[in-house]
Parts: structure tokens; C-alpha cells; sequence
């Protein structure tokens, strides 16, 4: 396994209905946490071990998805952290180009970032975690390369999450799971590692592999003393990937045996879904999924406090022209068509875009008719 697996790919999960309440709420119960968590909540700063997160609003890790570009531009809608895709062990233990070069790539202005790893075994986490701390990366038939042209990131998240089975297949992400055992043993492996550095280390987990299996629950004070800063929490179960709701009765559970922070993942549609699940669970911060893409203006709201009617087309364009350029920046003309090829959906449909209208524009042969195209809609 080298480079990201195409979680996306595999799953197509796509942004979820927006405006959802908590899992198992009553209706109205999202308007009753709305009172009980503090309007401001979200814009105030946490701790991850010695890092300083300036706000409580995480942008998932998302393959395929939260390249540097999408980063930087959920870190102007005001992200206060930011996680690279997840990156695989082995990509970096044998220099794979893409791995080293596409996914661990970040800026500055990024931080603080999470950089994600996942794997197998202590053995290649911990020489992947060195390779991304020293920044270099060298493999049999590649020079060693830089694999931080920036620096070394903030922290690193390991993946205990992930349910496609190219990855489950070898024991990593969310089969982790199955063997504590050996998850407890990677995360104290990367947090030697990281220590060196003076750096936290985090984990991403999902409930357990079945439906109503609270595995997460017992793992995650194992893994807090081994020296885990912080945990996600997507209380899904590996078989329903990306389906059903979040259950965040896990999430609250976790948060009970714990002392580090926990930031909560499933179902943050909206400000007032979120609140509810902090409401619910006591979780220290929530990451925005799919109720970000398409909708960057959650972020924004999250940290003003309060739900907002979706902007109007010509500023829903204007942000989809800006990612535009800079993911063309980073990657170039087709890649970049490839890249944004989902997200124009996600960013027009909500504004009644005609179907037809959005397959012209995924059918544009360069980004400068992407952009016309975009233009186009506000003079139509
Ligand atoms: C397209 C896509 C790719 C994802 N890739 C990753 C990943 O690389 N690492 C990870 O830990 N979680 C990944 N996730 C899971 C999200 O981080 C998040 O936990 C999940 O989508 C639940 O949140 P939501 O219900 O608000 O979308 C991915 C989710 C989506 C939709």
C-alpha cells in the first residue's frame, strides 16, 4: 500500500443532509444544547499536549480531498486544525513520489496541522513517524526526498478508522480495532517517536467493527496512557462506513474515561448539531466532514456561534473560483479539474444550479473554461 488509499473513492460518501440534529436527539433537543453551549464555544482555543488549537472547529482528515489547497482554504473559512490525508506507513518507508511529495506537502500559514498516518504494525509506524519528523524520506529507486518542503507538522494522527478494506485488509485503520494490542503498542511507538520532537501525538477511531460494538470505549484509556494527547471519535462501526448515524452515546462514554481531549466527528451538519453533540458528550471540539464540503461557511458559523442561511450564488461562486485557483496551483490544470470535479455538485447544488449547467461545467476541458463557465452562472 503506498500513497492515500482512495477512501473516497471507495466509499463516494458525499456531504450528508445538512441541517441534522444529534444522533437520538428528540426534535427541539438541538435548540435546547444551542442554549446550553456557549455561543462562543467553538472560537475558543484548546490544547493538544503543548499545542495551542486556536478555535475548536477541526477539519477532518478526508482522502482525496483535504490537499493543502482545500486546507488552506477551510483555514481562511477559520479551521483552528487541520489534518493532511491520511498517509500511508509504507508509502513512506519506500519513498513512494506521491506520498512523499502530494500528501505530507503543506504551508505555513497551515498551522497548527495533523499529519495522518496509518499502518500495520509498531515497526513501520514508528520508522514512518521518524521519516515525516526528520522530513526526509528515502526509498529504493528514489533520491531521498524532502517530505516536508515547510517543516515537520504540529502532530501526528494515527488512522484507527478507516473501513475500506484495501486498508483494513493488512490490519490498519479501523481493523486496528480487532488486535488493542497492537493498536496500543503503534500509538506508543509513534509517541516515543514524536516525544523526541517534542510533538503530540493523537488518534482517529471509530467505534468498533460492528454495529453497536463500543471497542473504542475500553482502547481509548489504554491508549491515553501510553501517552496519547487527544483522540477523534467517529462513532461509526467499520460496516456501516459512512452510512446511519453517528453515535455519539460512544463518544460521551469515551469522554467519561478519559482525561485528554476529545474531538468529536459524525454528523457536524450543522451549528446546531454541533452544539448538540458537545451538549451531549462533553467533547472539547468537533471536526467538520462532509457538512464542510460544499459548505465552507459551517466553519464560519461554527465559530460566530449560530446556524446562517447559506450564502447567495455569486459568493458561493467566488469561493468555489477561488479553490479553484489554488488547487491549480498546486497541481496543476488537469489533476486540479479531476480534483474539483465533486465539489462543483456539492457547491452549486444546494444553490439550485441545474443539473445540466453542472455537467457542462465538470465537462470543461481547462480550468480557464471551468472558470468562465462559473463566471457565466452570475450573468445567466
Ligand atoms: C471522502 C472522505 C474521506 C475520508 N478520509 C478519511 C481519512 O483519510 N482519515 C480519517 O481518519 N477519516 C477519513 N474520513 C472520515 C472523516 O474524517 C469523518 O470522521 C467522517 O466523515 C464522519 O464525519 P461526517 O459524518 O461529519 O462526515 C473520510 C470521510 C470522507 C467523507
Amino acid at each position: 500500500m503506498t500513497g492515500t488509499a482512495s477512501e473516497a473513492g471507495a466509499a463516494s460518501p458525499g456531504p450528508g443532509p445538512a441541517g441534522g440534529s444529534a444522533p437520538g436527539a428528540e426534535p427541539g433537543a438541538a435548540a435546547a444544547a444551542a442554549a446550553a453551549v456557549p455561543r462562543d464555544f467553538f472560537a475558543t482555543p484548546f490544547s493538544i499536549g503543548p499545542v495551542v488549537v486556536p478555535n475548536r472547529v477541526v477539519l477532518a482528515p478526508m482522502a482525496g480531498l483535504t490537499c493543502s489547497a482545500y486546507r488552506r482554504h477551510l483555514k481562511a473559512h477559520g479551521a483552528g486544525l487541520v489534518v493532511t490525508e491520511m498517509v500511508s506507513a509504507y508509502g513512506l518507508i519506500h519513498g513512494n513520489r506521491r506520498t512523499t511529495e502530494d500528501y505530507l506537502y503543506f504551508l505555513e500559514e497551515e498551522r497548527p496541522i495533523a499529519a495522518q498516518l496509518f499502518g500495520d504494525t509498531p515497526e513501520a509506524l514508528e520508522r514512518a513517524a521518524r521519516l515525516v519528523l526528520e522530513g526526509q524520506a528515502p526509498g529504493p529507486g528514489h533520491k531521498a526526498r524532502t517530505v516536508l518542503p515547510s517543516a515537520r507538522p504540529d502532530m501526528l494522527d494515527i488512522n484507527m478508522g478507516c473501513p475500506v478494506p484495501k486498508v483494513t485488509r493488512s490490519g490498519a485503520g479501523s481493523a486496528l480495532l480487532a488486535t488493542p494490542e497492537r493498536a496500543v503498542d503503534i500509538a506508543a511507538a509513534v509517541v516515543r517517536v514524536a516525544a523526541e520532537y517534542g510533538l503530540p501525538v493523537t488518534v482517529k477511531v471509530r467505534s468498533g467493527l460492528r454495529e453497536g460494538e463500543r471497542t473504542a470505549v475500553a482502547l481509548a484509556p489504554r491508549l491515553e496512557a501510553v501517552g496519547v494527547a487527544a483522540l477523534g471519535v467517529h462513532p461509526r462501526a467499520t460496516s456501516q462506513h459512512y452510512s446511519g448515524k453517528a453515535d455519539h452515546s460512544v463518544t460521551a462514554d469515551i469522554v467519561k474515561v478519559v482525561g485528554i481531549p476529545v474531538i468529536a466527528s459524525g454528523d457536524v451538519m450543522s451549528v446546531s448539531a454541533a452544539k448538540a453533540i458537545v451538549d451531549a458528550t462533553g467533547a472539547s471540539a468537533v471536526m467538520a466532514a462532509r457538512g464542510a464540503t460544499g459548505d465552507p461557511w459551517l466553519v464560519d458559523a461554527l465559530l460566530a456561534g449560530e446556524d446562517r442561511p447559506r450564502p447567495p450564488l455569486p459568493e458561493v461562486v467566488a469561493d468555489l473560483r477561488t479553490l479553484l485557483g489554488l488547487v491549480v496551483v498546486d497541481m496543476g490544470e488537469q489533476r486540479a479539474l479531476k480534483w474539483i470535479y465533486r465539489l462543483i455538485g456539492w457547491y452549486l447544488r444546494p444553490s439550485k444550479v441545474p443539473v445540466s449547467v453542472m455537467d457542462a461545467l465538470r465537462a470543461a476541458p481547462d480550468a480557464a473554461a471551468l472558470d468562465e463557465g462559473l463566471v457565466a452562472l452570475l450573468s445567466g
